[in-house]
């Protein structure tokens, strides 16, 4: 039997997926004697991988994503480097933890798990199809039963991680909920406590009040926060093409009229000959907004400055790469990743929305954003989304 140690038990919080890979029971007799054959289905590969490419490609969602996503390149290398790695003589936990980076890998750059089922469907017929033409007769039966099992295997461990790291963003928003809502409850609680005990003072009565309202006031942001958040993660992207530059300096101008980019010097290069993207004009609207407003925010006020500009991208031509540069304090490394979290803010009345709204709306486009500190002290966020096909 081949084994199947604890340490993925371990690793992946999961006894069910370690049970159910033991369950399967691929021998590892059945896995060397597959290894055997290993030069003579894997030879079309390369061919497979094309017409792979092709199926999705003629997909439109899965077009987006193999376009605008993935650099050719890892991608393919990728794809080849899995179709090795099922021939093999053992399934140990580094095998299993490959095939569940798999599925996370998937979930966080969007690729639905529908396409991936669609794959195994090819991958099956494929190998159908090597099996039919080059094994021989008597040995047929059981390279398909190996086969077989380590694709299901394969597109067992994929889904569980893909399912797995879903319920794990959910889950970290309903901790977010809980825990951005404990303060204001607990301050409205007291308070109306104290006001109980002590009606007869009217004037302690005021700030009571002024602190409810306020209290309040955060709940009412919050639940407003959580709705726009919701509904985005509902709602499929309206594509159109649109010039960035406009959609900026609109963005610009509404921030100007709520007074939020006062003595603040903005500089725009915009590269010239790709002035649109496509996307959905609203949603990228609404993270220009996000990103501008906490740049603004966290500017530094000694030397007030943003600086955005845009080019297309060096590593995957099909994207603009839009840059935004603020002055002030640098984000902690370890810090990052919390400021795309929901509800993590360091602001008194801040809800914590305005960055994961960016991510998210900028991941239904099939788009990147990044926030790092900039060599020129300050903070500077990437923001990568599909030019126009
Ligand atoms: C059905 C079987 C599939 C297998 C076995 C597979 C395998 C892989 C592997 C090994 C990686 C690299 C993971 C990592 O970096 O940790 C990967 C990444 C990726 N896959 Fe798949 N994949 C499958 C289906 C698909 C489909 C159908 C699509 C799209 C339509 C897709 C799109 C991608 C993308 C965009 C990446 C990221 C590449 C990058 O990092 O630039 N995959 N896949």
């Amino acid at each position: 039997m081949a084994r199947i140690p604890n340490l993925i038990a371990k690793s992946m919080t999961n006894h069910k997926l370690a049970e159910f890979a033991e369950k399967m029971s691929i021998s590892d007799d059945q896995l060397s004697q597959l290894n055997e054959f290993r030069d003579v289905l894997i030879g079309n590969r390369d061919e497979f991988r094309k017409k792979f490419y092709q199926f999705f490609f003629d997909i439109p969602d899965a077009k987006t994503i193999l376009e605008h996503v993935a650099k050719l390149d890892v991608l393919h290398n990728s794809w080849d480097y899995w179709f090795d790695s099922l021939f093999r003589t053992d399934i140990d936990a580094a095998y299993l933890e490959f095939i569940w980076g798999i599925g996370k890998r998937h979930m966080e750059l969007n690729v639905e798990q529908r396409f991936t089922s669609l794959g195994f469907f090819l991958i099956r017929q494929f190998f159908r199809e090597q099996i039919d033409e080059k094994i021989p007769p008597d040995k047929r039966g059981e390279i398909s039963e190996t086969i077989d099992k380590l694709l299901d295997l394969n597109l067992f461990v994929m889904t569980a991680a893909y399912i797995e790291t879903t319920i794990h963003c959910d889950i970290e928003v309903i901790k977010g909920v809980e825990d951005k809502i404990r303060n204001p409850v607990t301050v409205i609680g007291g308070n109306i406590m104290r006001l109980k005990r002590d009606a007869s003072r009217p004037d302690y009565e005021k700030v009571l009040f002024e602190s409810l309202i306020e209290q309040n006031k955060k709940l009412e942001r919050i639940m407003l926060d959580i709705k726009k958040y919701t509904q985005l993660f509902e709602e499929e992207p309206n594509w159109t093409t649109f010039p960035v530059k406009e959609l900026i300096n609109l963005v610009l101008e509404k921030l100007r009229k709520e007074n939020g980019l006062e003595n603040i010097t903005i500089d725009i290069n915009t590269a010239p000959g790709i002035p649109f993207v496509k996307g959905d004009k609203k949603q990228i609207e609404n993270v220009f907004y996000a990103v501008l407003l906490n740049a603004a925010e966290a500017i530094d006020a000694r030397d007030p400055y943003i600086r955005i500009s845009t080019c297309q991208e060096k590593s995957a031509l099909h994207n603009m790469e839009i840059e935004i540069f603020n002055t002030g304090t640098p984000p902690k490394k370890e810090d990052i990743d919390k400021l795309f979290s929901p509800f993590y803010s360091t602001k008194v009345m801040g809800t914590g929305f305005g960055l994961p709204f960016a991510r998210l709306a900028v991941k239904k486009n099939y788009g990147k954003i990044t926030l790092a500190p900039a060599p020129e002290k300050g903070t500077l966020v990437t923001i990568t989304l599909p030019l126009p096909d």
